[in-house]
């Protein structure tokens, strides 16, 4: 089928992307001139694993390419999938900005051509599609087309698998002529019997909302119950697994860190606490859990605090991992913005590794931290290391050589990534996660 995909950002080209690697023949189009040309050159302008390589073999087999023209793009399309940003607005009260879409929409309905399903794949409050639906109606009446909500849940870091492998594909449609448009889509999932969900579109919003929701209540809920088990002295990893076992909790999303981020739980939260809000009617496990996301960003500080005795003026903090998650450079919402400068705040000195988000980190976090390329740097002289992102390359560090680079070896692992007795054992101050 001829796709056109409007937003070259994270969703937008992996959604293409992995569109075209199903056999359909697409186009991402995007207004930022410099990113289409980047992207045309062969280049993508975000960090995920395989995504390169994907875009290249899809491009040269000429299923795949990149414009700024819409007047060629959106005519040609049986389907055209939004794919904008929709960040939170500038005003901080957790609305999501939509301006982004109604802007690409106001552009792109002159030229529909033909029976064409516009599909909302950015994350969108309730009733969006709808005001999509109404503003393609009032710029071009006579277009023949349907409005349809696809929500995305991509993990970054995992994106393409989660794309080509899905748990469920969800499909909020009016209508069967438009429903058949997205079944065809994504056809190549039959194969692997992946469940499509059809439904309204309200209710198709509404889901990925929901779904997210769950998982940052699910996250909150294990940060409690490790704050509990340090309070009482249990074993929060311990605790997890066994409840975890139990087939109506499921054992994944119940690791304990130092709070949620990224650019999807944070926003979406919020965002749906505003919904509810207009809507008069409440959400307080939500509201509950992203408060308890607030704290326990500050419970981390508190904890290195006490980790180094008490203060951390003129200590320094060797940091390991700034992303809100391992493999990707996006740093927002990362926990590391709230913590590091609240450390610095009060004295630390920060020398800081991460694979892939020293770049983007050093836009975001104050002037003054160290960012090394050896991950070993970091322990040099350092009074205590805080491991505060799960990278695989920090999973089997030379303890004996981290041992000796360092000042005093107090170890901070807010990922539970190492055994506590072994570092015990080894001499480290180990202090997890949850393991009283
Ligand atoms: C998430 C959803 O998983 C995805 O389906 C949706 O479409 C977009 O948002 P993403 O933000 O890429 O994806 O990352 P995810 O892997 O879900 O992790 C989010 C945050 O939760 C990270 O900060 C991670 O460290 C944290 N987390 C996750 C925990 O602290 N504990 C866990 O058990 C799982």
């Amino acid at each position: 089928m001829k796709i056109t995909i409007i937003g070259a950002g994270y969703v937008g080209i992996v959604s293409g992307t992995c569109l075209s690697e199903f056999g359909h023949e697409v186009v991402c189009v995007d207004n930022d001139a410099a990113k289409i040309a980047t992207l045309c050159q062969g280049q993508i302008p975000i960090y995920e694993p395989g995504l390169a390589d994907l875009v290249a073999k899809n491009v040269s087999g000429g299923r795949l390419r990149f414009t700024t023209d819409l007047s060629e793009a959106v005519p040609r399309a049986e389907a055209v999938f939004i794919a904008v940003g929709t960040p939170s607005t500038r005003r901080g009260d957790g609305y999501a900005d939509l301006s982004y879409i109604y802007a690409a929409v106001k552009e792109l309905a002159p030229y529909l051509a033909g029976y064409t399903v516009v599909v909302d794949k950015s994350t969108v409050p309730i009733g969006t599609a709808r005001q999509v639906s109404r503003i393609i109606r009032e710029t071009n009446p006579t277009a023949d087309f349907d409005v349809a909500s696809n929500p995305e849940f991509l993990r970054e870091g995992a994106a393409i698998g989660d794309f080509m492998r899905p748990d469920r594909v969800v499909i909020g449609v009016e209508n069967e002529r438009a429903a058949a448009v997205l079944r065809e889509i994504y056809s190549p999932l039959y194969l692997i019997e992946t469940p499509i969900v059809v439904t309204g579109i309200e209710t198709a919003e509404l889901i990925k909302y929901a779904a997210n929701a769950f998982l940052a209540v699910k996250i909150s809920f294990i940060n409690e119950m490790a704050n509990i088990c340090e309070a009482v002295g249990a074993d929060a990893i311990a605790l997890a697994k066994a409840i975890g076992l139990d087939g109506r909790i499921g054992k994944k999303f119940l690791h304990p860190g130092p709070g949620y981020g990224g650019s999807c739980f944070p926003k979406d939260t919020v965002a749906l606490l505003r919904t509810v809000q207009e809507y008069g009617v409440s959400a307080r496990i939500v509201e509950s859990a992203v408060e308890a996301n607030a704290a326990q960003k500050a419970r981390m500080v508190k904890k290195i605090r006490d980790a180094v005795g008490g203060s951390e003026a003129g200590k320094i903090i060797g940091v390991l991992g700034l992303t809100f998650k391992p493999e990707t450079d996006d740093m927002r919402e990362a926990p590391a913005l709230t913590i590091l400068p609240a450390l610095m705040e009060k004295g630390a000195r920060i020398i800081a590794h991460d694979p892939q988000g020293m770049k983007e980190a050093a836009k975001y976090l104050p002037e003054g931290i160290t960012y090394v390329d050896n991950p070993y740097e970091v322990f040099t002289g350092a009074d205590a290391i805080i491991l505060l992102t799960e990278w695989n390359q920090y999973r089997a560090l030379d303890l004996k050589e981290v041992m000796g680079r360092m000042k005093s070896p107090v170890f901070v692992d807010l990922r539970n990534v190492y055994e506590p007795n072994r570092l015990r054992e080894m001499g480290f101050v180990y202090f997890g996660n949850g393991r009283g």
